[in-house]
């Protein structure tokens, strides 16, 4: 599957874009399956798109919030109120502000002393919510990029690379001095759509390296979002595009 890649003069542009994607997907998702089911990214990036999902007037009518269901690629483990969190990132930003029903969103336990039984307890979730032992089959996950080729929590040299049976793990993250909860490879590139947000000119090494270099996972972990049967999406600024060209 050939990755598409839209660049954008600008993150507001970008971040526009992508809630456009998103209330689409959304809305296919609910006529066809009467449920979507979303994986949000944490970080900074995401944060504009979050913002105008619930502050626009017109995305915040046109997506099918009481049908959403809200997931988190990865988290921090960190107490859901702490300034670290993802969940709290995206409740601040959009979550607060929108009609979803309080039982849609799912949030990692990260408050759970052990990360693994964190991350346990999160895959448990899942296999709650989708219904079954199948691997869950995300209509959407949305992604960022680090600027050392991360995604989600899946950061260089760490063993959350290699997990190929489990849906969610802990991860130990030496540089970081912190462990995370995060999805694996296997369940990202089950989804439907993957959606990646990258901006800002520290991103460009990174994201040439990661679209056009050798493949190299372990040291860029992006590369291993390769949806099996899925769209894959990449969403930049021309900072972070500078060295990548376009690809319909
Ligand atoms: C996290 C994210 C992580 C993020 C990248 C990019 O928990 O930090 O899930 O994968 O997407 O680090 O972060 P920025 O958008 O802040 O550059």
């Amino acid at each position: 599957m050939t990755p598409e890649i839209r660049i954008f003069t600008n993150a507001a542009l970008l971040a526009h874009a992508a809630a456009e994607e998103v209330v689409r997907i959304a809305n296919e998702a609910v006529a066809a399956r009467g449920k979507f089911t979303l994986a949000l990214a944490g970080g900074s990036t995401p944060k504009a798109l979050y913002s105008l999902l619930a502050g626009d007037s017109q995305l915040h009518a046109a997506m099918p919030w009481t049908k959403t269901h809200f997931f988190w690629g990865d988290e921090r483990h960190v107490v859901p109120d702490h300034a670290e969190s993802n969940f709290r990132m995206a409740n601040e930003t959009m979550l607060a502000h929108v009609p979803v029903p309080h039982e849609h969103i799912h949030r990692v336990r990260s408050e759970e002393p052990h990360a693994a039984r964190a991350a346990e307890e999160y895959e448990r979730t899942l296999r709650t919510v989708f219904g079954g032992e199948a691997m869950p089959r995300f209509d959407l996950i949305l992604l960022g990029m680090g600027t050392d080729g991360h995604t989600a929590s899946l950061f260089p040299n760490t063993s959350a690379l290699l997990e190929k049976q489990h849906w969610v793990v802990a991860n130990w993250v030496p540089k970081l001095n912190a462990w995370r909860v995060t999805f694996t490879a296997p369940l990202i590139n089950n989804a439907a759509n993957v959606l990646f947000l990258v901006a800002g000119g520290d991103k460009a090494e990174p994201l040439h390296a990661v679209l056009q270099g050798a493949r190299q996972p372990e040291q860029y972990p992006s590369q291993l979002v390769q949806p099996t049967a899925g769209r894959l999406l990449w969403l930049v600024d021309v900072a972070a595009g500078q060295s990548v060209a376009p690809r319909p």
